[in-house]
């Protein structure tokens, strides 16, 4: 049987990813109510609103951790810097997405906290693989992605950006634990 902490914590060499508390949503609203953030994830809306922050806090804090795991990035110095998260998507195959306020971009925290998700995704919740997709025109999470040893699997597929209101074209990645 595979058991879970309720709150896992992952430390890497700049980072901790840890489950939310309620103090984090402010500082989570104020990076990620940013179209240039929203528009590049499925899951965000723009504008965003208050009770769209509370309602990822609060999976983050009760739900199940074995279907869908939200961590706060939290940079040891500086303070919360993001958020990624892992899910069961609807086939029941795990998929990760993630992302960082603005100010923090092309430092390289983006990839370390993918490759320490990763790590706990193997080791603690025991997955042999995690699907991930970029729309088209986010090349920078692409480079995120294949730095964090996910290959494409030459799938483009139309996924729904909520900011966007509108499909967007994605590339489809795979990572093998
Ligand atoms: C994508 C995102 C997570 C990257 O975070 P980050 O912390 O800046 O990522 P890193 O610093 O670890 O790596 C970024 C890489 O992309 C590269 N990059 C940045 N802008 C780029 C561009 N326009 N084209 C190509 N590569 C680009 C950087 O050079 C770096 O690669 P390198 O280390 O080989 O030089 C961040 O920009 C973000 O949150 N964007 C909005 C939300 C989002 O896109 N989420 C992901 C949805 S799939």
């Amino acid at each position: 049987m595979c058991t879970l902490d309720v709150t896992p914590t992952i430390g890497t060499e700049r980072l901790v990813l840890r489950g939310a508390v309620r103090d984090d949503a402010a500082a989570l609203a104020g990076l990620l109510n940013d179209y240039g953030v929203a528009s590049m994830t499925c899951t965000l809306p723009h504008p965003l609103a208050a009770e769209d922050v509370e309602d990822w806090v609060d999976r983050s804090m009760t739900g199940d951790w074995s279907r869908e795991a939200l961590f706060v990035i939290e940079h040891r110095s500086l303070g919360v810097v993001g958020q990624l998260g892992f899910k069961l998507n609807e086939r029941g195959r795990p998929e990760v997405g993630y992302s960082l306020g603005r100010p923090y971009w092309n430092r390289g925290y983006a990839t370390e906290a993918l490759r320490g998700g990763l790590s706990w995704a193997r080791r603690e919740w025991r997955k042999k693989l995690v699907f991930a997709g970029h729309f088209a025109d986010n090349p920078a999470s692409g480079q995120v992605l294949c730095k964090a040893g996910f290959l494409y699997t030459g799938d483009v597929v139309l996924k729904d950006s909520r900011a966007r209101g509108q499909p967007v074209p994605t590339r489809m990645m795979v990572w093998l634990a």
